[in-house]
């Protein structure tokens, strides 16, 4: 089967470029009578863009958190609930004065991952990544200033596990005044689980600017998703 799909001939669409210049032809795309994609499985035009998750933070949402949507960390604590490659360890440490950034990660590659980066890079003054699962993890919880929570356990839970996870984080992120920083937002994640919190009662949304620009490869979408929320 595979061999009989490399051996078909590229698709090849011929164009007059006499009658048919790009702009004619991003026109006709955009239109459905042209395509410039086609299905690499089947030769079809008849294609469709993909939906895309990210499972890291991007650069410029990086810069966005750290730059505008935090105060001054200066003697705060930050913990990066799955921390994954340490985008947001690595970002707190170049961007914020922040004293001390943990990050807790339940898979062992990406810990040994993380490691290197740290100790190439001379990060382990205010850098440390636990091997763990945050339900583990009470002290780090109850103690830090700023949480992350970035799409962390919507992809890698089933929805029990996942219950069981927001129910602990509502149970130890109780420090007057910390931070928590969300993709998505709480509202989102809690309407697709029978979860048992109230979250007027827990947090306070922060509106967050995000008409910011942070470079030209900026996702303005991906900034909406950013949720930041006060702990009551
Ligand atoms: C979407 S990634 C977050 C990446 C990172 N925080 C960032 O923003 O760049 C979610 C990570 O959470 C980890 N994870 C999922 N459940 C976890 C748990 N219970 N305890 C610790 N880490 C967990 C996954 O292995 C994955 O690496």
């Amino acid at each position: 089967m595979y061999f009989q799909i490399q051996k078909l001939q590229k698709p090849t669409i011929h164009v007059d470029a006499f009658l048919y210049n790009d702009d004619t032809i991003d026109i006709l795309c955009e239109e459905g009578k042209m395509s410039r994609n086609y299905c690499m499985s089947c030769g079809s035009t008849k294609t469709a863009p993909l939906d895309f998750v990210s499972h890291s933070f991007s650069i410029p949402e990086l810069r966005f958190l750290f730059h505008h949507a935090f105060p001054d960390l200066s003697g705060k604590t930050l913990l990066d609930v799955g921390s994954r490659l340490g985008a947001v360890l690595f970002a707190g440490y170049v961007y914020s004065s922040a004293s001390r950034l943990y990050g807790v990660e339940i898979n062992p590659e990406l810990c040994d991952l993380q490691e290197k980066i740290i100790n190439k890079y001379n990060f382990l003054d205010r850098i440390q990544v636990h091997h763990a699962d945050i339900c583990s993890q009470k002290t780090l919880l109850q103690g830090a200033d700023v949480i992350v929570l970035n799409n962390v356990f919507e992809y890698f839970l089933n929805k029990e596990e996942q219950i069981k996870a927001w129910m602990f984080m509502y149970e130890n992120l109780r420090k007057k005044g910390s931070l928590i920083v969300t993709v998505p937002g709480l509202k989102e994640s809690f309407s697709k689980l029978q979860v048992n919190i109230q979250l007027s009662e827990w947090v306070e949304e922060i509106e967050l600017d995000t008409d910011i620009f942070l470079g030209p490869d900026t996702d303005q979408d991906a900034l909406s998703d950013i949720h930041l929320y006060k702990v009551l």
